[in-house]
């Protein structure tokens, strides 16, 4: 990685791509299971289905398929890339982290690849990485990801947390350029509310004796988590539009987190953005942690609702807590 001289100094979208496991679980096939339903799901998170992986399918494998998409609609090959960053909290093993493993599946070697753990926010951490990698003149491109396999630490006879997430990957082709692309981007933790929203496994914590498959699963006080989301994100919004001087109005596209529609809803109404400029795609995955912002995108890009040249604004809130935006031109 040598500085450019002279270097464009905007990091711009070349490509988007996503990949959604095969295996469809719906509302009613959870309702089999577990005391819930769909009028349930659907009424307090607009979720109706999520994708699982199969046995033997890790958050790599869903990461590479993104990532071949991504660079396709990029016109690019593996090899010219220069960084590769994946937002995961859901890594195929401890390490080596899942980064270099789709950097190996990709059959190339030699970039720098590590991975960012910033739960639901992985991707928008990742991004505004590699943001500053290719704004410093340090890279010419990066691929990001964000890729989770979520499903493989639900409890599934919880109903309070099993509805909620699924599996995907979403990942972006980033190019140095002399237009603009990411104006700005901001990240936030709060490390002080980690056990509203955690899975306790430990490493250097260890294991504790016994310890089982409910010892490794996702716990979630789902109504605080609420509560701080629509807070962290609604002032995670302003900072954004404050930051670049832009009027709420101008913003083409709000391209959130998507874990919660009435989330999604709360952020749109504070942005007095109507709902059809509101990119929503939780009904049909759920919750796909660090993957859900480059599956929305991807998915808007491709309907051909998202243009070149239109202001969007992606956010994210996650476990941590973790939050942040990325205001950019497509
Ligand atoms: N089916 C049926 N009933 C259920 C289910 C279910 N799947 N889950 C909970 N209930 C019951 C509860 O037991 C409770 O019953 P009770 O009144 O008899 O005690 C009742 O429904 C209401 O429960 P609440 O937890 O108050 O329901 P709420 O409206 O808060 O919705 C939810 C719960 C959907 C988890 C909501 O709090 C939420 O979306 N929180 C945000 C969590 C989230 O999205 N986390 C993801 C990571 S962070 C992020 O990405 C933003």
């Amino acid at each position: 990685m040598q500085p450019m001289t002279g270097a464009p100094i905007f990091a711009r979208i070349a490509g988007t791509g996503s990949y959604l496991p095969e295996r469809i679980v719906t509302n009613d096939d959870l309702a089999k299971t577990i005391d819930t339903s769909d009028e349930w799901i659907a009424a307090r998170t607009g979720i109706r289905q999520r994708h699982v992986a199969a046995e033997g399918e890790c958050t790599s494998d869903l990461a590479l398929e993104a990532a071949k998409r991504a660079l396709d609609a990029a016109g690019m090959s593996a090899d010219e890339i220069e960084l590769i960053i994946v937002g995961t909290t859901t890594p195929d093993v401890i390490f080596p982290s899942t980064a270099t493993i789709v950097q190996s599946k990709l059959g190339v070697a030699g970039c720098p690849a590590f991975d960012v753990n910033a739960a639901c926010s992985g991707f928008i951490y990742a991004l505004t990485v590699a943001d500053k990698f290719i704004r410093s003149g340090s890279v010419r491109n990066a691929l990001v990801i964000g890729a989770e396999t979520l499903t493989r630490m639900l409890d599934w006879t919880d109903r309070t947390t099993a509805v909620l997430f699924g599996d995907g990957a979403g990942a972006v082709v980033l190019k140095a350029d002399s237009e603009t692309g990411i104006l700005s981007t901001h990240m936030h933790a709060d490390g002080s509310k980690g056990d509203l929203l955690h899975n306790p496994v430990g490493v250097s914590k260890g294991f504790l004796p016994g310890e089982d498959r409910a010892g490794v699963v996702v716990k979630m006080a789902g109504n605080e988590v609420f509560k701080h989301a629509v807070k962290a994100l609604d002032s995670v919004v302003e900072e954004a539009l404050e930051a670049n001087g832009i009027d709420r109005s101008e913003i083409d596209w709000l391209i959130p987190h998507q874990a919660n529609l009435r989330i999604i809803e709360a952020t749109a109404k504070r942005l007095h953005m109507p709902m059809d400029h509101v990119v929503v795609t939780v009904d049909k995955h759920g919750n796909t942690s660090s993957g859900s912002v480059p599956l929305a995108l991807d998915e808007a890009v491709r309907s051909g609702r998202v243009a070149r040249g239109q202001l969007l604004l992606l956010e994210a809130f996650g476990g941590g807590f973790t939050w942040g935006s990325a205001l950019l031109r497509y």
